[in-house]
């Protein structure tokens, strides 16, 4: 009997708007459900995605804008074909916090927006890609209470930019179909939202 293939779902949103949390918690309920689900991330815990986090460090010296978006398009193809792809096949959940939009959003900042979109163009859209979004002042006093390192895209400025090229791929619906949760409501309140955006892709009933 075929395996039912399963469905990918991608968190995004600007550093703080919490797709680490949401991702953790909508797959202990999809779990909670029965399902099978991997838990992932980009920057990948793998080669390519570790040398990213250390670059990532303000500790680490800057790098090139354009080299830097080659080492996240490279780690997301490694990830897609190791890990996701994988799963997927064998019917499995896969919910990554964070995918190709942001590099899109991101990298786009930096370097040319249809090169970014070049250079990502093997990597299939999720089946599912959610914007937990928060307006930045909020995201920007989440991340300053935060213990621990900060990285390179955690200035404020940086993350109006950000939180700007997020709600313009929302409202062009670009490069794919993007769904939007208010990031501000209640922990439990966005994992609910989140379900529910799931449900309606025909993943569980409500
Ligand atoms: P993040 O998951 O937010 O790291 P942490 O869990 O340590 O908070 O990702 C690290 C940073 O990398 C974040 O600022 C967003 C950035 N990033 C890009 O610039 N492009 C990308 O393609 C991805 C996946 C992340």
């Amino acid at each position: 009997m075929a395996v039912p293939r399963g469905m990918f779902i991608a968190l995004e949103g600007i550093d703080g708007s919490g797709t680490s949390t949401q991702t953790r918690l909508l797959a202990a309920r999809l779990r909670a459900q029965g399902l099978r689900v991997l838990e992932t991330c980009e920057p990948s815990r793998g080669p390519i995605g570790r040398m990213i986090r250390e670059r990532l460090s303000t500790r680490s010296a800057p790098i090139e804008p354009a080299a830097l978006a080659l080492l996240f398009a490279a780690d997301r193809l490694e990830h897609v074909a190791r890990e996701i792809e994988p799963a997927l096949a064998d019917g499995v959940i896969v919910i990554s916090d964070r995918y190709v939009l942001s590099s899109l959003v991101y990298q786009s900042l930096e370097c040319d927006g249809p090169w970014v979109a070049e250079i990502n163009r093997h990597a299939r859209w999720p089946d599912l890609c959610v914007l937990v979004s928060l307006p930045f002042q909020a995201a920007v006093s989440r991340v300053a209470a935060r213990q621990g390192e900060k990285e390179r895209f955690d200035a404020p400025e940086l993350q109006r930019r950000l939180a700007a090229g997020y709600q313009r791929a929302l409202e062009a619906q670009r490069p794919g179909p993007i769904a939007a949760v208010d990031g501000s409501l209640s922990v439990e309140a966005v994992t609910d939202a989140i379900a529910s955006l799931c449900a309606d892709a025909g993943l569980t009933p409500r």
